[in-house]
């Protein structure tokens, strides 16, 4: 095979579906991690927990709770950031870093942590995708620096130089 066209193939099956995952959910920008630390450390995420981040990035905010003992799984549809996941959480306990579109992958229902940055014009399609997963109406949702329309958060966590971080619970949105 041509190697131009070998390289092209490559670089589209990398590129195409991170460009699709800008587009249906947001594209990748990392999270202020000092507010996601206030977070974790007011709430007391524990090994007991289960946290689900949807969109996982570069797998900053899993190995955040997995430093804390709990049991994260990501979900990714850019194989760039997929890979850069699986590498960063590699040595981190109780991990997972699943390929795919998370609106296609269900939600376990022992999670009690779910994380989201996404973009606000696809607020309400997630809240209902969240809405009708098996999880309990006491798992909390973090979403980063865009809130939810029409639901009043319960705690809206602040830090120099980050965007806030909005908490829900399951039952809030429900
Ligand atoms: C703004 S970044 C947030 C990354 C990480 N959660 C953090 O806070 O640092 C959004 C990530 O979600 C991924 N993404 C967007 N839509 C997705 C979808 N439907 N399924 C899986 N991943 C998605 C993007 O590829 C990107 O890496």
């Amino acid at each position: 095979m041509d190697v131009l066209l070998l390289a092209t193939l490559i670089g589209s099956g990398l590129l195409l579906p991170t460009a699709y995952a800008g587009i249906i959910g947001a594209p990748w920008a990392p999270t202020r991690i000092a507010v996601v630390k206030k977070a974790f450390d007011a709430v007391g995420i524990s090994e007991k927990d289960v946290l689900v981040d949807l969109g996982c990035g570069d797998g900053k905010i899993m190995h955040e709770a997995a430093k804390r003992g709990a049991k994260t799984i990501g979900y990714e549809l850019s194989p760039i950031m997929w890979c850069i996941a699986w590498m960063r959480t590699m040595r981190d306990k109780k991990t997972q870093v699943h390929y795919g579109n998370f609106f296609k992958l269900p939600i376990p229902p022992d999670t009690t942590y779910i994380f989201a940055f996404l973009m606000p014009k696809h607020m309400q399609k997630i809240r209902e995708y969240i809405a009708k997963q098996p999880v309990q109406d006491a798992t909390i949702i973090f979403s980063y620096a865009f809130p939810m329309q029409d639901v009043p958060p319960r705690m809206i966590f602040r830090a120099k130089k980050c965007a806030p971080l909005y908490m829900y619970t399951v039952k809030d949105i429900r």
